[in-house]
């Protein structure tokens, strides 16, 4: 093991893209950020600066912080923001996990542009599961805006409603040829034919779910979310935000160009999204073709099918170096909705959307929607006993069973209207958590990338329509569930994952979707210490930023 350190300067850039120029918050000078490189077992030194006009915090997205709480990183959970000119250093062991995970700023909007690849590879002297790639190559999709994404979040926020679509997607931080002005800067690999190649691809982007192909290429999936999956083949692949997809590929087409390209798949039936397709090139060395590259044909925005298909099949490489089984005992068995709703916003003027001046946008678990703090960090407050933060009644289950998934919902709006507060699920060290998460039809059903801080999760079994205990549990799959730290739940559907709570401290759980999140789709878990020092949440660090 070794320490590996860094330095994050964040700070403003001016970067071309669509026929236009604009100044970004961006980290060292690079959109997107720098890679960051270590084998398991490793010690991760991060310091980061923020010389950026805005409050920043940075998350190490699926990183365990097996009692590094304090380095979690996303705002008012684990630590106030660093505030414009001050400093924080994240110092965090990464261990019992390997593959493709990323980082990215957790407070506000500041994620579209401050983000940047984790690659985790096999500890010293170990190999991958898997014959060598000849290279790796991270893939970083992402969303990119024509204006100041804060300002347009901020109008979002004071008008109670969603966030203007971006207009661009991207690859490696470039929209690519199909977008003007953009084809002299599209991202190009060149490949040798007949070699193979590890694709590490990270849904970025703040809003949209993105199904990604080659042209004339297949892939194998060899792991998600820096988990070992079973070898899968396909053509196609479709990654959630906050999700990750390692893929191998082998040059095996003729000498020529083809294009790597990915478009939105984009649930909600009546939802407006950024209808472009991000493209890159893979260029096989010594070609000489001067033809346009060959594009594949990519499924439509709303090929729920294709985007199921691959999701529920992927399983969980059990000879993996850090597989370990799904508990069979729950201690903690929930059932909760995530869905779309509105609260009530009183008097004020500014807000509006279509069922009238009086509501605003909302979403929810279990009809919850989530309050961040202000005063002081959620894991602080914990730690250190202090009262009035949170409240640990965040419920089991959701106030009053009903269809979830009629669409009807849509016009009774006492169903729809939520409740504020800032609502945690305490747990015992080391118990299981089972939930079932269920989508509702609110104001509109909707497949929601859930993730969850600090642990992996199995993924039981997924499925659409209401949840149904007696029907639907004989059917888990607790021998190989594929282990993630983002599901994608189905649209009107539902999908049930297991953990063990064995990392003590206060642990997010949120709707990815970046939208969803000032509308409270999220909650949290606050894990009690274990009975020894090695099981204890050691004290935050002194730079730790207070409020
Ligand atoms: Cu990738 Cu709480 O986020």
């Amino acid at each position: 093991a070794a320490v590996v350190e860094h330095t994050l300067n964040v700070g403003n850039l001016t970067v071309r893209r669509l026929c236009g120029e604009q100044v970004i918050t961006a980290v060292n000078e690079s959109f997107p950020g720098p890679t960051i490189r270590i084998h398991e077992g490793d010690q991760l030194v991060v310091h980061v600066h923020n010389r950026s006009p805005y409050n920043l915090t940075i998350h190490w997205h699926g990183v365990f912080q097996l009692l590094s709480g304090w380095a979690d990183g996303p705002a008012y959970i684990t630590q106030c923001p660093i505030i414009p000119g001050n400093s924080y250093t994240y110092k965090f062991n990464v261990t019992g996990q390997e593959g493709t995970l990323w980082w990215h700023a957790h407070v506000s909007v500041l994620r579209a542009t401050v983000h940047g690849a984790l690659i985790i590879r096999p500890r010293r002297g170990r190999s991958y599961p898997f014959p060598k790639p000849y290279k790796e190559v991270p893939i970083l999709l992402g969303e990119y805006w024509r204006s100041s994404i804060m300002d347009i979040e901020n109008l979002a926020i004071a008008n109670g409603g969603a966030a203007n679509i971006s207009d661009a997607y991207t690859i490696n931080g470039q929209p690519g040829d199909l977008y003007p002005c953009s084809s002299n800067k599209t991202f190009k690999l060149n490949v040798v034919q007949g070699k193979t190649y590890l694709l590490r691809i990270i849904n970025a982007a703040l809003n949209n779910q993105l199904f990604f192909k080659i042209a004339r290429h297949r892939f194998t999936v060899v792991g998600i979310d820096a988990t070992y999956t079973e070898p899968y083949d396909t053509d196609v692949i479709v990654v959630a935000p906050g999700q990750t997809t390692d893929i191998l590929f082998t040059a095996n087409q003729a000498n020529g160009d083809y294009y790597m390209a990915a478009n939105a798949y984009s649930s909600a039936p009546n939802l407006t999204f950024a209808t472009g397709t991000t493209t890159g090139i893979i260029h096989y060395e010594g070609s000489t073709s001067s033809s346009a590259p060959l594009m594949p044909v990519l499924p439509a925005f709303d090929d729920t099918i294709t985007a199921h298909k691959f999701f529920s099949n992927l399983t969980s490489l059990t000879t993996g170096p850090h597989w370990l089984p799904c508990p069979v005992k729950v201690d903690n068995q929930m059932f909760v909705t995530v869905g779309l709703g509105l609260v009530d916003c009183g008097a004020n003027a500014t807000c509006s959307n279509p069922f009238g001046p009086q509501y605003r946008f909302a979403a929810s678990m279990n009809n919850v929607s989530f309050e961040f703090p202000s005063r002081l960090s959620l894991l602080e407050a914990f730690h250190s006993g202090v009262g009035g933060i949170y409240t640990e009644d965040f419920p089991d289950r959701p106030p009053i069973q009903f269809n979830y998934t009629d669409t009807r919902l849509s016009s009774n709006i006492p169903l729809l209207l939520t409740k504020k507060g800032t609502r945690v699920k305490k747990v015992k060290y080391n118990s299981t958590v089972e939930m079932v998460l269920q989508n509702t039809a609110l104001l509109s059903i909707e497949n929601h990338p859930m993730h969850l801080h600090g642990f992996d999760f199995y993924v039981l079994a997924q499925g659409f329509g209401n949840f149904n205990r007696t029907r639907d549990s004989p059917k888990y799959n607790l021998r190989n569930p594929q282990e993630r730290n983002t599901i994608a739940v189905p649209v009107g559907g539902w999908a049930v994952i297991r953990f063990r709570a064995n990392n003590p401290g206060v642990w997010f759980m949120h709707c990815h979707l970046d939208a969803h999140l000032p509308w409270g789709l999220a909650t949290a878990f606050a894990v009690e210490n274990g009975p020894t020092p090695s099981t204890t949440l050691p004290p935050p660090p002194t730079d730790l930023p207070r409020c």
